[in-house]
């Protein structure tokens, strides 16, 4: 369905890969990819049997075979990268966030519109299956009224003062770092759930290492420490936790707690939404499990399973129940909805979709109103 489509991916480090086989999954052509240099780009594009190691970014935008571009380079590169892409008539899948500021999310929502492609921003979360149910059982009224929210995403990656990513750098990775990286995905899974807008933020962040040991070379993302490697101290100007309150347009009240530094919690993203009639609660490290909180009989546990999930689920779950879908499924599907939008020509994204850029500037501006609150010690009104 998707093999007449050729799509680069730009990024070769953690992510950049987890496109190529997601894509691949799919059945879309990944033609080649792109790293910092054109050495990093001939040994990735060698390892993941690709048949171009690009020389650099404008190869791509010239490559008339290529109409769709996966951006997975550091958060940094995605303003440039986007911009190029659109002028250049290529769809864009971003990886989150869109872009460092609200002004170049702004921007890039203005430009997609006005290009008439597809533009998505890579919130993956969205499409663990039993969190597009949880959607569905809150549009059909399932739930009932939502009064509160409450929730977390934590990580041990940079628990160590010697732990070091561009991601610790504001000027590489944005004035908020914990909170964007991957507080934006809760934020996002919460907004996709409910449909609720945020009306105000209050948040207290922290920095635990206020200096950090940097390699004198690059390393990536969730890369092992095989050997000792030379360092540099240097200040650290991003948080590496931090708990926000969040209140809705609806009145319902939120609450969320981003950390880096939680030793022996990888990747662990999870929430409980209470309404008027039940909860729903789900947890990454058992992805394939809704839970659904009763008052007055016993809760239930509902299985990842196409014969017991709504339609439109089971369009995104690709096995029979009891066969586990996880972290690169939910780049595959979210790719689904991508080149759907494609091949039925239209920009179709929602919330039981993928990302729109207009997800994506909302997620940049909710970090802004978080720094400003921290900073002020007061509640912001979005
Ligand atoms: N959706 C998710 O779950 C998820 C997970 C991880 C990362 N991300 C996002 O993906 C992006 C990349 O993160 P990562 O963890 O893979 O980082 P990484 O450091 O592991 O890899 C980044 C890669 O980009 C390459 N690169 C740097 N500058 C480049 C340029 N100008 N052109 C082309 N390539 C360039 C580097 O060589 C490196 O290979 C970030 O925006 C991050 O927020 C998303």
């Amino acid at each position: 369905m998707y093999s007449n489509i050729k799509v680069a991916v730009a990024g070769t480090g953690f992510i950049g890969p987890v496109h190529v086989e997601g894509l691949r999954r799919l059945g879309v052509q990944v033609k080649g990819i792109l790293g910092s240099s054109l050495e990093k780009s001939l040994k990735a594009a060698k390892h993941l049997g690709l048949d171009m190691g690009y020389a650099a970014y404008e190869d791509i935008l010239e490559d008339r075979e290529i109409s769709a571009i996966h951006i997975a380079a550091p958060n940094v590169t995605h303003y440039e990268m986007v911009t190029q892409a659109l002028k250049a008539g290529k769809h864009v899948m971003c990886e989150k966030p869109l872009a460092m500021t609200s002004k170049q999310t702004e921007e890039l929502v203005q430009l997609a519109r006005s290009s008439g492609l597809v533009a998505a921003v890579t919130y993956n979360v969205r499409f663990y299956p039993m969190n597009l149910e949880a959607q569905i059982r809150v549009k059909d009224g399932d739930i009932g009224r939502i009064f509160s929210i409450s929730g977390s995403y934590v990580q041990d990656w940079l628990l160590y003062e010697d732990d070091y990513n561009w991601r610790v750098s504001a000027k590489k990775g944005g004035a908020l770092r914990a909170v964007a990286d991957i507080g934006t995905h809760w934020m996002d899974l919460i907004y996709s759930i409910t449909g609720l807008e945020v009306e105000a933020v209050f948040a207290n962040l922290n920095t635990v290492h206020k200096q950090r040991k940097k390699p004198l070379g690059e390393i990536e993302t969730f890369s092992s420490k095989t050997q000792e490697v030379a360092t540099e101290d240097i200040d650290i100007d991003t948080e590496d936790c931090g708990s926000i309150l969040f209140r809705y347009t609806n009145g319902a009240q939120g609450t969320l707690w981003v950390s880096q530094v939680t030793a022996g919690f990888k990747n662990r993203i999870r929430y409980e939404i209470a309404g008027s009639k039940k909860s729903l609660s789900w947890d990454s490290d058992r992805a394939n499990q809704l839970h659904i909180g009763h008052r007055e009989h016993s809760n239930e546990i509902l299985e990842k399973d196409p014969a017991l999930v709504a339609v439109p689920t089971a369009s995104f779950i690709d096995y029979p129940g009891g066969h586990s879908e996880g972290f690169p499924d939910t780049f595959k599907q979210c790719f689904r909805a991508f080149y759907n939008a494609i091949l039925n020509r239209e920009n179709i994204s929602g919330r039981l979709s993928f990302a729109s850029f207009e997800d994506g500037h909302k997620e940049v501006r909710l970090c802004e109103a978080i720094l400003e609150s921290h900073h002020t010690e007061r509640w912001i009104h979005l």
